[in-house]
C-alpha cells in the first residue's frame, strides 16, 4: 500500500518541526487576541463555487468533489476562507458588539494539483479572517502577522509583495480596459490567457508564460483605473507598514487567484537562492464583498493563509535550526525486576509534576538502559535498587556530567526544578552571552545568532 500520489507521511523530525510551528503561531495569536476556530473539512459544493469563484483555477480544476450518500454534492475544502466566511455568517457572529471579530484556524486542504517540490494535494495551511473592519489598519495588521512569523523563525530571505485591487467598479473598469488592450494579441498568448480572457481578464497579469511579451509589459496599468477612495486606502497602508518598520514592494502584476478580493492584495516571497519556483510563502487580501456574496450581511473582511510546507522549505533552505531539541528531563532506571512498579510510578509522578520523563519497556540491563538514555538525549538518570526502595534515597546522575548525587525520595523535585533550571541557565549563557532579552529556550529576533 502507498500513500495517494501529492500526500505525504508526518513522523520524526518534521512532526516535531511542525509542532514548533503550531506552538509558535498560536503563541502569537493570543498576543494578536484573534479568535481559533474550527471549520468542516468538506461542505457543500456550492460554497467553494459561489465563495472562491467559477473562474478559478482552484474550483474548475482541483477541487476533490464527491457526491455523499445523500447524493449531495461535496468538496474536501481547496482553502480555508470560504468556509470560515459561512460560519462566520450560520453563527450570526455578525450580530457581536465587540467586532472586528478576528478569527485563525490550521488544518488541511486539497487540491488536485500536479505535484512538485512545495505543492502537494493534501497541504496545511494556517490563515486568519477578519471581519467588519474597513481600516487599512486592519490590512497592515494581517501582513505583519506572518512578517512577524517569519522574523520569530529567523527566516531573512522574505519579499512582501503589495497591490490593491480596487473597489467592484474599478475591477469592472479595469477588465474592460485589459481586454480593449489584449484583443489584438490573442495569437500571441497561451491557451490559459486565451481561457482568462474569456473568463477573468485580470489574471493574464498573472502569467508566468507570457509575462515578457510586449503586450504584457505595455497592459494598462491598475493603478490608473484605481478610484479616489482605493487609493487613499492603500496610501494609508503603506502608512501603516512603514510605522511597523515592515519593508515592501509594490507588484502591479500581483493580481491573485482567487476571484474574492477587493482593495489590499499581498503576497509574501521566499527570497532564498534555489528556493524554487512554488516561492510563495503565504498569501493574502481584502475582501468585502465576500459576506454578501454568500448571504450574509454586508461586511469587510481581509485575511491570509500560509503553507506550513513551504514554511519548512525555507527554514531547511536557510539551515535554520529551530529551538526544539527533544529532550527527556529524567530517565528512570529499575535495577532488577522488583522494582519495576516502583519506577513506573516515579515515572508517572514526575511527569505530574512538569517533567518530560523515560523509562525502561524493554527489559534493557543497566548498559542498554544507559545507551538508551543517550539515544533520547536525557539530562538526569535516576537509578532505582533494593537500596533506594529500602532507604528512600535516589541515585540521579547527571547525564552530561556524570556528576551523582543520593537524592531523598521527597526532595526529587525541587532537586530537579533547580538542577534543570541551572542548565537553562548555562545554555542561555553560552548562546547570547547576555547581551540582550533571551530566555535561552524562546525566540527573540537574534535567533540565528544563538546556533
Ligand atoms: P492561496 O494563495 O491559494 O490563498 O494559498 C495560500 C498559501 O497556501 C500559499 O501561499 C501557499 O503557501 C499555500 N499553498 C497553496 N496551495 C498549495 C499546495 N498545493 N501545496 C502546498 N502549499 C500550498 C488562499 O488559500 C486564501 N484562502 C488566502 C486568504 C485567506 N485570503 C484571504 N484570507
Amino acid at each position: 500500500m502507498q500513500k495517494p500520489k501529492g500526500t505525504y507521511d508526518v513522523y520524526g523530525k518534521y512532526g516535531e518541526n511542525i509542532q514548533y510551528l503550531e506552538k509558535l503561531l498560536s503563541a502569537l495569536m493570543e498576543k494578536y487576541h484573534y479568535e481559533f476556530v474550527r471549520t468542516p473539512i468538506f461542505e457543500a459544493s456550492s460554497l467553494f463555487h459561489r465563495g472562491v469563484g467559477e473562474t478559478t483555477d482552484i474550483v474548475s480544476k482541483e477541487t476533490y468533489d464527491f457526491k455523499d450518500r445523500g447524493n449531495r454534492d461535496m468538496t474536501l475544502r481547496p482553502e480555508g476562507t470560504a468556509g470560515v466566511v459561512r460560519s462566520f455568517i450560520e453563527n450570526k457572529l455578525y450580530t457581536r458588539a465587540n467586532m472586528p471579530v478576528k478569527t485563525w484556524y490550521y488544518g488541511p486542504m486539497f487540491r488536485y494539483e500536479r505535484p512538485q517540490a512545495g505543492r502537494f494535494r493534501e497541504f496545511y495551511q494556517f490563515g486568519v479572517e477578519v471581519f467588519g473592519s474597513e481600516s487599512a489598519m486592519m490590512d497592515a495588521e494581517v501582513i505583519s502577522i506572518p512578517v512577524t512569523f517569519f522574523r520569530l523563525l529567523g527566516l531573512k530571505g522574505i519579499k512582501v509583495k503589495i497591490n490593491s485591487l480596487g473597489d467592484k467598479e474599478t475591477r469592472e473598469n479595469y477588465r474592460e480596459a485589459l481586454k480593449k488592450h489584449f484583443a489584438p494579441y490573442l495569437e500571441d498568448l497561451c491557451s490559459d490567457c486565451r481561457e482568462r480572457f474569456e473568463k477573468n481578464p485580470l489574471r493574464i497579469l498573472d502569467c508566468k508564460v507570457d509575462k515578457e511579451k510586449e503586450c504584457m509589459v505595455h497592459a494598462p496599468k491598475l493603478s490608473d483605473y484605481l478610484s479616489e477612495t482605493a487609493k487613499a486606502h492603500f496610501k494609508e497602508v503603506q502608512q501603516y507598514l512603514d510605522a511597523l518598520n515592515i519593508e515592501y514592494e509594490i507588484d502591479e502584476h500581483l493580481v491573485r487567484g482567487l476571484d474574492y478580493y477587493t482593495y489590499t492584495v499581498f503576497e509574501v516571497e521566499a527570497d532564498i537562492k534555489d528556493f524554487g519556483s512554488n516561492n510563495v510563502l503565504c498569501a493574502g487580501g481584502r475582501y468585502n464583498h465576500l459576506v454578501e456574496n454568500l448571504d450574509g450581511p454586508s461586511t469587510p473582511g481581509v485575511g491570509f493563509a500560509l503553507g506550513y510546507e513551504r514554511i519548512l522549505n525555507a527554514i531547511e533552505a536557510e539551515q535554520i535550526k529551530l529551538d526544539n531539541e527533544n529532550q527527556v528531563d529524567a530517565y528512570i532506571i529499575p535495577l532488577s525486576e522488583h522494582e519495576k512498579t516502583d519506577a513506573f510510578q516515579l515515572t508517572q509522578t514526575l511527569r505530574m509534576n512538569g517533567f518530560t520523563v523515560e523509562t525502561d519497556y524493554l527489559n534493557r540491563n543497566l548498559k542498554g538502559n544507559f545507551k538508551q538514555a543517550d539515544r533520547l538525549n536525557t539530562k538526569f538518570v535516576i537509578l532505582i535498587g533494593e537500596n533506594e526502595m529500602k532507604d528512600h534515597i535516589y541515585t540521579i546522575k547527571n547525564n552530561q556530567t556524570k556528576e551523582e548525587y543520593q537524592i531523598d525520595q521527597d526532595y526529587i523535585v525541587m532537586f530537579l526544578d533547580e538542577k534543570l533550571e541551572e542548565t537553562v541557565l548555562e545554555e542561555e549563557h553560552s548562546c547570547c552571552h547576555g547581551d540582550h532579552h533571551c530566555d535561552g529556550k524562546n525566540h527573540c529576533q537574534c535567533h540565528h545568532e544563538h546556533e
